[in-house]
């Protein structure tokens, strides 16, 4: 079953000069078990899209629904539907609320009513998942943390929650890049043990090439483009350059050899594309 947007807009404060319509009548579906990136310049709306998504901005007109339920009714229905998404907030800091890091994360379990025995089984599996030492952090004031290890402490407080819809906006900010790629790894292989659906918001093209199945690019508060990324990244270019995106630099290298009359395909891995010009090579050498 889907989580599902039907003809929503949004508009921050409305009837003020400064109003602003972040979302224009989006329609959109996501099913369990799709990856889903939101790529879109500054101020595109992809925030505003994702927080639909999880309920936490309520349409002022059109629908949110998860598996059937609308996200913005008042009942026990639509609690449960709220609960099954997570979302990881694109600034932690509005997310973290507790004295200490465990209590930050052991809140969302406790909440869905497990003893005290499975919220510390969920609260130390999150922490290693988010690649957090326990006993270095779990006593810690999360306000006392890096931006690094906050998003970290976020990332925990989500997962501990198992939601069927896991939504990241713009997780890698703050992170070093090996940071980048642990929490990455935990993240496709939650993906893929659970069937979740991951939706994705990134500035970053190689992130969205390498992870998504499926890519939305989304602009002054439309989804323009809607399919697979390397049919984006390979038959879309103009488009994406028209609203101030672009290809991942691995696609622009396979595009500059090509030119360069080197016989390789365009691909979202590095290693595929060195394969590749290797076997050129070798085929040049044989001549
Ligand atoms: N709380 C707010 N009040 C007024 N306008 C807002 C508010 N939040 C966002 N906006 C405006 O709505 C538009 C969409 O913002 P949104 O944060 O969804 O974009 P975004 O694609 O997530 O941008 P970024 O890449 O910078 O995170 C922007 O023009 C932004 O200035
Ligand atoms: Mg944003």
């Amino acid at each position: 079953m889907p989580i599902s947007l039907e003809h929503v807009s949004f508009t921050y404060m409305k009837g003020t000069p400064f109003e602003k319509t972040a979302l224009h009548d989006v329609n959109l579906q996501i099913e369990k078990g799709e990856f889903v990136a939101v790529i879109g310049h500054t101020g595109s709306g992809k925030s505003t899209l994702v927080q639909h998504l999880s309920g936490l901005l309520h349409p002022q007109k059109g629908s949110v629904c998860v598996d059937g339920v609308n996200l913005n009714a008042k009942n026990a229905a639509a609690k449960k539907a709220r609960n099954s998404v997570g979302m990881v907030f694109q600034y932690p800091e509005h997310q973290i609320f507790a004295e200490t890091v465990y209590e930050d994360i052991a809140f969302g379990p406790r909440n869905k009513g497990l003893t005290p025995e499975g919220t510390d089984r969920a609260v130390k599996d999150a922490m290693a998942f988010a690649g957090l030492d326990f006993e270095t952090f779990a006593q810690r004031s999360p306000f006392r943390l890096s931006g690094g290890q906050m998003r970290r402490v976020a990332i925990a407080g989500v997962v501990a929650m198992e939601p069927d819809y896991l939504i990241l906006d713009e997780p890698s900010a703050g992170l070093d890049p090996r940071a980048r790629d642990e929490i990455f790894k935990e993240i496709m292989a939650l993906y893929r043990k659970r069937g979740i659906a991951v939706i994705l918001v990134t500035h970053n093209m190689e992130e969205a090439a390498r992870y998504a199945t499926r890519l939305l690019v989304v602009s002054d508060g439309r989804i323009i483009l809607d399919g697979v990324p390397h049919e984006i990244f390979t038959n879309h270019k103009e488009e994406l350059l028209k609203v101030s995106m672009d290809v991942p630099p691995v696609y622009k290298l396979a595009e500059c050899l090509q030119e360069h009359g080197l016989n390789v395909k365009s691909t979202p891995e590095l290693a595929d594309l060195e394969r590749q010009i290797l076997k050129v090579r070798r085929s040049r050498h044989a001549d």
